[in-house]
């Protein structure tokens, strides 16, 4: 299904999907990393469950009319996806208060925010990933206004499919990141959708079931993408 390695990520290695032009291998790996990639670690286990956990996801936005770069997942740590022309954002939905959010606006912590708040951060790793405004995006991207607003209106009906799935299976849904690409003039949800990109929290206790678990070293990060997974398993 494989042929030649184009690029390995923190977390994914994206192939060529073999005798399939257009058409790419997400091989979701095991290593972890948190505050640009200053803290790293390898979970046995993560490639798979992010990889079902995604495919999950996907496959429930599509049978809600969302389509994504998502075709089909190939096993256990592999999906093939359509080939996009990426765009170099990173769309933040939040519907509470958390993370960077906190500490740069001085928000507190658990704060609903109705409606949500959509954030741009610019990808790229010299300059840490900044937050930049609708103007920059259309200085430093390959899209127009027009098409800004579509990804953010897109990101804002999958934050409203997201979170009725979530709130079925006892979660809150708290933020979420999100890249979009282009297949000639469409805009594509693409990346993935995971616990490593969302912050998910459990509805009656508040525990986190995502990534801050690891990137604050408060909990193990296999048991609770393991939760996400069944709890998603029992509905989707
Ligand atoms: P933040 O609060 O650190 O800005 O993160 C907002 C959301 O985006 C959170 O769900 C985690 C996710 N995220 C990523 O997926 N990748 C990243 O590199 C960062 C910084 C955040
Ligand atoms: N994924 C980013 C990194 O590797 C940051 C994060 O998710 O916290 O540093």
């Amino acid at each position: 299904m494989k042929a030649e390695l184009l690029y390995e990520g923190k977390a994914k290695k994206v192939y060529q999907a073999k005798g399939q032009p257009g058409k790419l291998v997400l091989s979701y790996k095991n290593d972890a990393t948190a505050f640009n990639g200053e803290k790293k670690a390898t979970f046995v286990g993560k490639g798979r469950l992010n990889n079902e956990i995604s495919s999950r996801i996907f496959e429930y936005l599509r049978d809600h009319g969302m389509e994504s770069h998502f075709i089909e997942q190939l096993n256990e740590t592999e999906q093939l996806v359509n080939k996009t022309e990426i765009i170099p954002l990173e769309v933040v939905v939040r519907n509470i208060a958390a993370g960077s959010i906190t500490r740069r606006l001085g928000i507190e912590e658990k704060t609903h925010f109705y409606p949500p708040i959509v954030e741009l951060f610019y990808k790229k790793d010299e300059l840490g990933d900044p937050l930049i405004n609708d103007e920059h995006a259309v200085l430093l991207t390959n899209i127009t206004a027009l098409e800004l607003q579509q990804i953010k209106s897109k990101a804002l009906e999958v934050n409203q499919e997201l979170n009725k799935l979530f709130s079925k299976v006892g979660v809150q849904l708290v933020d979420f990141k999100l890249e979009f690409g282009k297949i000639k003039d469409d805009i594509v949800l693409s990346d993935e959708i995971s616990p490593d990109t969302c912050r998910l929290w459990d509805k009656e206790t508040e525990d986190k079931l995502d990534k801050d678990v690891f990137r604050q070293g408060t909990g193990d990060l296999i048991e609770v993408y393991e939760e996400i997974l069944h709890r998603l398993e029992a509905k989707v």
